[in-house]
């Protein structure tokens, strides 16, 4: 039994070795790309790499070999993971390490693996059954490289397009994030017995995507009530989905750091939802509670605290394994305490198969990586996710632009690949400009190069896109955020990239103007993490397309839908503000919050949450209820007819909003709760159905208990969350009898 085998080896453990199971470190091959060009000797014996002052990879190693580390994180190759394992598998217990990484769109930090759009396009493609899928092949392609734990799925509501983290989250709308996390934890898990399954991390717990001033870890202010509304739904969501690990945030929340944090990781985490995984640490949080928050009074003090709140694992450094040591022995820790930290600990590791098999086969590694099935879905799930904002009429492309200019930071440039990805062998990426030439390699194309840093940009280079532009037939500008983490300084989007304002950074709108200028079409692509601000071009481009960050092939899924081999589909998972001064621009506000508009500037978003356009149009018409008066345990179904009255076959994504019309505590003006992928041939019309359980009509009274209440609740179906887009039809709530 699963059960006395844990018990047996914790009963067989020193209390050195139970607090090591506890603690994880930085990756040795990681350790050592930081330290530059140094000869093999000094790169083992080498105290001052950033990572550990004081202690060098030899020492890290004989550390390993005593059994004293549980994990390793970012060990970014299959021999350095093999190699520390076997480390592992001389100490006196043989316990297996467990290897965890940030795999959030497939293990792209390391190389050789397939890369696929990140969690916001995933989101964009309302594919919960992609999300799966990419998550299924993502396990296995870890396994394939000895690593066993994914930092993913991001289920923060992102509220705030400044903070930098915005494209590893599923968006704004807490029901969207939640059925996207959930299909990713079950991809990614199943039942996580198997040698082809990995351990899910939901992050960061909470609060940590609504930052003060939308900077990341800074200090985040929510009332119970929005914590409760929406925030903890996907977390709750995915807990019940069966995630057995979850990370912290580095923030504080109403003034307690999330990592010492109790309420969070027992009263709600584990007394109300019943979550039975483990808790690990973000990178140097618990430690920031001494050196930064200033809640506890020494480093020591902050484990202490850490621990009695309920933190099972330790992210990164070894002043954890004394310290936390000393603190057993000498009786503040009760060492019944660390047994329960440790044997979840244990049972995952049981459960994974690492100790029947802790090494993954070198020999047949590549046969699971990067496979055709794996491309396929990375290709598809490109395709899915681009959006297209506006058309004046000019995509699909004709025939008759043969001369076509291609410019922009992002034109040939691997920042597609997205944040989270190391660069790639070049034969595994498609750049836009690649993708043109593949899709449609009779046009003559020319390249003007404004390189990758649109920090760096010459005005030169925008003069010369400008000439080239008018001799061109049509423009295209490849604009967006640069997001690849190896050139860290110049990134302006990602971990710790946030921003004040969220406009396109350096020359690029100089650039679009000019370009523009030429009276020639133009097309505006952007890559990028986050919304921006695009609303000061907007009117001097033909086409814009928000392509996100869409992975190894990108560039041909851009080039499809440019050349109309694929028609769009995509829609925002996220309002697209026309500036930082509009924060928060959210589809599910409150009643009130634009009854004072803004005096000058407009109070509507760019573009809405659910917007976005295809070549076709779609129509709906015929909305039916079964019922229109229920009582507050009932079903009712809505049906709809959606037409496509165009020329193509097209998938149209069917939103359905609810909205409480009179309710004892304010209720957003209308909220997501339901959504169907629909593929249409043309003028094909299919009658689609919702049920609208009572659960979806339930909210937090004003003692946040949940309740469904008798009245009215209007039903809004249609293809994105601007009223003039939705039909409507109303439920009546009965009272109850008695
Ligand atoms: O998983 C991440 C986390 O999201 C941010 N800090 C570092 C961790 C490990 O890379």
């Amino acid at each position: 039994l699963l059960k006395d085998r844990i018990n047996d080896l914790l009963s067989r453990m020193t209390i050195e070795e139970k607090v090591g199971q506890m603690n994880q470190f930085v990756g040795l091959e990681h350790i050592k790309r930081n330290m530059g060009n140094m000869t093999e000797e000094d790169l083992k014996t080498n105290t001052a790499n950033a990572f550990y002052p004081g202690i060098s990879i030899n020492d890290l190693e004989e550390i390993t070999k005593k059994g004293l580390v549980s994990s390793y994180l970012h060990v970014l190759t299959i021999e350095d993971a093999n190699y520390l394992q076997s480390l592992a598998m001389k100490s006196r217990l043989k316990i297996p390490l467990m290897f965890g990484i940030d795999a959030i769109h497939g293990n792209s930090n390391a190389l050789d693996n397939t890369v696929y759009p990140t969690n916001i396009g995933l989101a964009s493609s309302f594919d919960t059954k992609m999300a799966y899928t990419i998550a299924r092949q993502t396990a296995k392609e870890m396994r394939a490289m000895n690593m066993h734990w994914t930092f993913n799925p991001n289920v923060e509501v992102a509220r705030d397009a400044r903070w930098g983290r915005v494209g590893e989250t599923y968006g704004e709308d807490p029901y969207l994030v939640s059925l996207m996390g959930i299909e990713t934890v079950k991809g990614y898990q199943q039942n996580l017995d198997s040698d082809q399954d990995v351990l899910a991390c939901i992050k960061h717990f909470v609060g940590g995507s609504q930052p003060i001033n939308g900077t990341n870890g800074s200090p985040t202010d929510l009332s119970e009530r929005t914590i409760r509304e929406v925030f903890f739904p996907p977390f709750k969501a995915t807990v019940e989905a069966g995630a057995m690990s979850l990370m912290t945030a580095h923030n504080e929340l109403n003034g307690i750091p999330c990592h010492s944090n109790e309420w969070l990781m027992q009263d709600v985490l584990r007394d109300e939802w019943g979550f039975k995984g483990f808790v690990v640490s973000d990178w140097m949080d618990i430690e920031h509670l001494h050196d930064l928050h200033g809640t506890a009074t020494s480093l020591k003090d902050a484990y202490y605290q850490s621990i009695m709140a309920g933190m099972d694992l330790h992210m990164h450094g070894v002043e954890w394994n004394k310290l936390v040591t000393e603190l057993v022995k000498e009786g503040h820790i009760p060492e019944s305490r660390i047994d329960t930290s440790v044997y979840k600990i244990l049972e995952i590791k049981f459960r994974l198969g690492l100790f029947e098999a802790p090494y993954a086969d070198v020999d047949k590694t590549m046969k699971i990586r990067l496979n055709p099935e794996h491309r396929a879905t990375a290709l598809d799930a490109s395709r899915n996710s681009i959006i297209l904002l506006k058309n004046e009429d000019i995509l699909p492309l004709k025939k008759t632009y043969q001369k076509i200019m291609v410019t922009g930071i992002n034109a040939n440039d691997q920042n597609i690949l997205g944040d989270w990805s190391a660069i790639q062998k070049d034969e595994n990426v498609i750049t836009i400009l690649e993708g043109l030439k593949m899709v449609a390699p009779n046009v003559e194309y020319t390249f003007v190069d404004q390189g990758w840093n649109p920090q760096k940009m010459d005005a030169k280079k925008v003069a010369e896109a400008a000439e080239v532009a008018k001799s061109s037939d049509l423009n295209i500008v490849v604009a967006g955020e640069y997001m690849m983490r190896f050139r860290w300084d110049d990134k302006t989007s990602g971990e710790d990239k946030d921003r004040s304002d969220i406009n396109l950074v350096g020359l690029q709108n100089e650039l679009i103007k000019k370009v523009a200028a030429s009276g020639k079409p133009t097309i505006l692509i952007l890559i990028t993490g986050r919304p921006l601000s695009i609303e000061s071009v907007l009117d001097d481009v033909d086409v814009v397309i928000q392509a996100w960050e869409p992975g190894m092939y990108g560039g041909q899924a851009i080039a499809e839908i440019i050349y109309g081999k694929v028609n769009p589909s995509a829609k925002l998972p996220i309002s697209i503000p026309r500036s930082s001064g509009q924060i928060q621009m959210i589809y599910n506000h409150k009643p009130s919050q634009y009854f004072h508009p803004y005096a000058i500037n407009s109070s509507k978003p760019l573009f809405p949450f659910g917007f976005g356009l295809s070549y076709n149009n779609y129509a709906y018409s015929n909305l039916k209820l079964t019922k229109t008066e229920i009582n507050k345990n009932e079903n009712t179904t809505v049906s709809i007819d959606v037409t496509n009255n165009g020329n193509m076959e097209g998938i149209e994504i069917v939103q359905l909003y609810i909205r409480d019309k009179f309710s004892q505590v304010t209720r957003p003006v209308k909220e997501l709760k339901d959504f169907a992928r629909v593929s249409l041939k043309p003028k094909e019309t299919k009658r689609l159905q919702f049920t609208i359980t009572p659960d979806k009509l339930m909210f937090l009274d004003k003692k946040l208990k949940p309740i469904v209440e008798a009245g009215e609740f209007i039903v809004m179906v249609g293809s994105s969350s601007l009223d003039k887009d939705l039909l409507k039809k109303s439920i009546f709530v009965k009272k109850d009898n008695n």
